[in-house]
């Protein structure tokens, strides 16, 4: 009996040999493996065997149906590849190189801002956000800016009409919203959730009544910092603000500040930086972001004491940081989608 089934492996390698097609891999499989087939039926004659024969030859039936269904499956295989092929048509050569695929790559305003937070990160600010419709309130009121101030007018302001989401904080959070203006609405998001010490960064977009040119755009980035502590002076402020403008523009850079106003810090500085790398803007002092100290105000606002906290706040545009890397002389550039201008900055950081 155990020579029936080698007679029957050798029969499945055989028949297997001249199959072409699914429908004779069909017959042959039914021929041997079903319910009719010869192997089947070598197998029932296990009920004819007494006891002692009955293991080898239970071993010997499995190790012969491995067999058959092993030439059933690379029968199987070559029969899909043949159809495969065949489905390409005469034509087709399956030795050419594929068609290469196009890899995208990243904006460089996300270039830009990725590289500006891992900066931060590295000296322990975590990154803040906040929704770009904000109310009236958070954007100017909490950050000392008078109604009479210029931000807050309609000809430079993005409004929306009232909504009272915010009114449990402020009655006049019930005033309209805006698109924010800036980031600095992140600043008293954060002081409201979070005790200080504390180091955030908040990059994010921002919205005003500009007049499109080549430096102004509607819908632009900024990212905004704040840090809260004891004892916070100015010269923290300065060494944050040169190590992270050094980390981005070259250890040969200087900076320096002039003073200048913001109703939310006091005192309030602008930041210039000057460097030998920059293009046509090389060794020229050049405007880079505004900052100061963050004005009592603010912190009493937010229930803490100006006596026992201090701390500084800043805040940095992510187009003009972009142009000044890579020497781009027109904000429009970066939104008008033209792939010729977009793919050189691709993996640039
Ligand atoms: N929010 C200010 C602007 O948009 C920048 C700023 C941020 C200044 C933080 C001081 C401190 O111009």
């Amino acid at each position: 009996m155990e020579n029936d089934l080698q007679a029957i492996v050798a029969q499945a390698e055989t028949i297997l040999k001249t199959v072409s097609s699914r429908a004779d891999w069909e017959q042959a499989k039914a021929t041997i493996l079903g319910p009719n087939g010869s192997l089947t039926r070598a197998a029932k004659g296990i009920g004819q065997l007494n006891k002692e024969e009955r293991p080898a030859f239970g071993q010997a039936l499995n190790q012969a149906k491995k067999k058959v269904e092993g030439f059933f499956k690379t029968s199987n295989e070559s029969i899909e590849a043949q159809a495969d092929l065949a489905s390409l048509g005469e034509k087709a050569d399956p030795s050419l190189p594929s068609v290469p695929s196009y890899l995208g790559g990243t904006h460089p305003l996300t270039n830009v801002r990725r590289r500006v937070v891992s900066i931060f990160r590295k000296i322990g600010f975590t990154v803040a956000e906040a929704t770009e419709v904000e109310t009236e309130w958070f954007c100017f009121d909490a950050l000392n800016t008078p109604d009479d101030h210029p931000a807050r007018d309609e000809q430079d302001t993005l409004f929306f009409p009232p909504n009272s989401t915010w009114a449990n904080i402020t009655q006049k959070a019930k005033e309209a919203h805006v698109l924010r203006t800036h980031t600095s609405s992140v600043q008293i998001r954060t002081l409201f959730k979070e005790k200080p010490p504390l180091r955030i960064i908040a990059p994010g977009r921002c919205f005003r009544r500009d007049t499109v040119d080549a430096t102004h755009s509607a819908n632009f980035h900024q990212t905004e910092g704040l840090y809260v502590d004891k004892n916070v002076t100015v010269k923290d402020l300065k060494a944050v603000l040169d190590y992270f403008l050094k980390e981005l523009f070259g250890d040969k850079l200087e900076t320096r500040l002039r003073p200048s106003f913001f109703p939310f810090t006091e005192p309030s500085f602008e930041v210039d930086l000057k460097a030998p790398n920059l293009g046509k803007l090389s060794n020229k002092w050049i405007e880079i972001m505004g900052c100061g100290m963050v004005d009592p105000e603010v912190l009493k606002l937010v229930n803490l004491d100006p006596e026992e906290w201090s701390g500084f706040a800043f805040g940095l545009g992510i187009e003009r940081v972009a142009m000044i890397l890579h020497g781009i002389d027109d904000i429009r550039h970066f939104y008008q989608n033209d792939q010729r201008f977009l793919s050189q900055f691709s993996n640039a950081t």
